[in-house]
């Protein structure tokens, strides 16, 4: 019998193209057909026939590499109709070689606020997207009922467990796990129960620092945020603190920095203010230390929290925080 080995050739592409493992193509019918079938042929034959076969293997598995390199592997045998379309399609999802995805502003942004940390000696942790009302709050010098408390209104599952208002919640985890020296970011999402406008998203991301060790100061506190802000804003910048109280820092502060963008001149960025209220900062409470099992009396520290979305939404000129999670491909493309 003869063999069409192009016609062959066509039909696996074809169906390579379609399978979710693409790689299976190799177990096609008409592959061990084809084999199966030198073993009647007559002696001469078989080497040329043997030939094309191995040409037509080697074109399927550059097929496959190409198909496994771009990650557009094919149709799942059974529709899985909670799944996000492309996995469901057949046709090739849409962003492809010429048009790749880009990552998103907040990934790469992160990770450039977690190297400059990472330079001044900061190790960088993750939050948790549950957490529990002792983390939340009675780790961090809340009193239970504290009208406080009130300001952190976010989610509660019926078991009681708590979508983390703010990143502060790692604390007394970081205080716990380590000896001081300790330095440490926890950079991760957060959630509140907001009334959604371009300034305020139910879920954003902050970060938090911690940095304990003797003798440390209320000034090592701000040249530390200084340092971090020229280096992340690229220019020089000046900054303002006024006291503000948080349960879980003694002082408190709010720290603002000058405008990076219009050096105090007045700005869209800055409100025309020449100033920005940034973030809350402070000398970690000694209740907090104490919680953590770090002796007040022997060590002290400086805590922060401040927005990464805001931070890359003022470097980026992005008007709106809800762009971020909107999906909208004409957003997301500017940072490509
Ligand atoms: N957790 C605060 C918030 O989300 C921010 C904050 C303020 C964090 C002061 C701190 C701090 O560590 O010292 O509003």
């Amino acid at each position: 019998m003869k063999h069409d080995i192009s016609a062959i050739e066509t039909v696996l592409k074809t169906r390579l193209s379609q399978l979710p493992v693409p790689r299976d193509i190799l177990k096609a019918a008409e592959l061990k057909e084809l084999y199966a079938s030198m073993k009647a042929m007559a002696p001469d034959e078989r080497p040329v026939f043997g030939k094309q076969i191995n040409l037509l293997r080697n074109h399927l598995e550059a097929a496959i590499g190409e198909l496994e390199a771009s990650g557009a592997t094919g149709a799942i045998k059974e529709l899985d109709v909670t799944a996000p379309f492309e996995v469901n399609a057949t046709a090739p999802p849409r962003l492809l070689t010429s048009e790749e995805g880009s990552r998103h502003p907040l990934s790469a942004e992160r990770e450039k606020v977690a190297e400059i940390f990472a330079r001044m000696g900061f190790t960088e942790y993750t939050s948790r997207e549950l957490d529990d009302d002792y983390h939340m709050f009675g780790a961090l010098n809340f009193p239970e009922g504290h009208p406080a408390r009130d300001v952190y209104d976010t989610f509660i599952t019926e078991d009681g467990l708590i979508a983390p208002a703010h990143t502060s919640t790692m604390q007394n985890r970081i205080l716990r796990a380590f000896e001081p020296p300790i330095r440490a970011v926890i950079i991760d999402r957060t959630f509140r129960n907001e009334d959604v406008d371009a300034r305020h998203e139910h879920t954003f991301n902050q970060i938090e620092g911690v940095y304990v060790d003797k003798n440390i100061n209320v000034g090592h506190l701000l040249a530390t945020l200084k340092a971090f802000l020229e280096s992340y804003y690229e220019t020089n910048i000046e900054f303002r603190i006024q006291p503000f109280y948080f349960p879980f820092v003694e002082p408190g502060f709010e720290f603002a920095l000058s405008c990076p963008f219009c050096r105090k001149k007045g700005c869209h960025i800055c409100s025309y203010q020449g100033w920005i209220e940034l973030l809350g900062c402070g000398m970690i409470h000694p209740n907090v230390l104490r919680e953590g099992g770090i002796d007040p009396a022997l060590y002290s520290g400086f805590a922060w929290g401040v927005g990464l979305d805001r931070l890359v939404m003022m470097k980026h000129d992005i008007e709106d925080i809800r762009h971020f999670q909107s999906g909208k491909l004409d957003f997301l493309r500017q940072f490509s």
